[in-house]
């Protein structure tokens, strides 16, 4: 499937009936969370208000996402707090981008790189319903079969008719490169800045619409939503942005931002 179909269609309100084959369960095989225990969490919305990624908060000032949901910056709202998409109930904070830093390496053929950083324009107000997540340290390492959640909200698919708009959960194993690499997988378009989580015999994953939310390992973000074959299918583990292999890139940007704060 092609990330930028995907988009349009989510874009589209998953309406139309071309979209049927492309749209999924959201988090397929998961749950519903106990409301606002995923404080990290911000959806990203066009600005006429439709979900189409996921993001998480690093600190007050930024967020990550996933490259591939960058679509221009006056396009872009994000909202922090939040728990249904549809009910208003009084937690939320939406947050204007001010600056869009998709990793300069990103390459949407390989899906390499897949990760974008995001200047708020005004800090996130952190509260009892929102607030950041730690990130794992450069290179750090996470074991095969270590569980890891993963969250977001993306849609269902039209068959199911309504659009459930409340955020959803799984938990998920880490599968190692080798296998994820492998001629029964992904057959060499692994590479060492992703990681992939799942079950062999498929069941639970993320899936579009949950782009760019975060896969949370010991309490830290080691992924970003990135890509996969479908969802959920068997020997097709998704596949996420290794967060470990950009914190260097990560610091160094909101660093030089903040230097360039302070001599103006
Ligand atoms: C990149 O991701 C898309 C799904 O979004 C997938 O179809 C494609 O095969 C991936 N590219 C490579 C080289 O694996
Ligand atoms: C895996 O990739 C190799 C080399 O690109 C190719 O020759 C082979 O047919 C692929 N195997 C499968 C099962 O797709
Ligand atoms: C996955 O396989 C390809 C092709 O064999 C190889 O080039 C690549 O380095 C492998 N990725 C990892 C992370 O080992």
């Amino acid at each position: 499937m092609e990330l930028p179909s995907l988009l349009l269609c989510i874009l589209l309100k998953v309406s139309a009936v071309g979209c049927q084959v492309l749209a999924q369960e959201r988090i397929v095989g998961g749950y519903v969370p106990v409301p606002h225990s995923i404080k990290y969490i911000v959806s990203i919305q066009t600005t006429d208000r439709q979900h189409f990624c996921g993001g998480f908060l690093i600190n007050k000032f930024w967020v990550i996402t996933a490259a591939h949901c960058n679509i221009g910056l006056n396009r872009m709202v994000m909202v922090a707090g939040d728990y249904s998409l549809t009910v208003y109930e009084g937690t939320e904070q939406e947050i204007q981008p001010q600056i869009l830093l998709p990793h300069p390496d990103y390459n949407s053929v390989t899906n390499n790189s897949d990760i974008m950083l995001i200047k708020l324009r005004a800090p996130v107000f952190l509260n009892s319903y929102i607030s950041v997540v730690l990130l794992p340290r450069q290179d750090a390492t996470i074991a095969e079969g270590k569980m890891c959640r993963v969250s977001g909200w993306g849609y269902t698919a039209p068959s199911g008719g309504q659009i459930p708009s409340t955020l959803r959960t799984v938990t998920l194993p880490i599968v190692s490169m080798e296998k994820c690499n492998s001629s029964d997988s992904f057959n060499g378009s692994i590479t060492e800045s992703m990681l992939c989580a799942g079950y062999s015999l498929g069941g639970k994953d993320a899936c579009q619409g949950d782009s760019g939310g975060p896969l949370v390992c010991n309490g830290r973000a080691y992924g970003v939503v990135s890509w996969g074959k479908g969802c959920a299918e068997a020997q097709f583990p998704g596949v996420y942005t290794a967060v470990s292999k950009f914190r260097k890139w990560i610091d160094e940007t909101i660093f030089s931002y903040y230097s360039r704060c302070h001599t103006n």
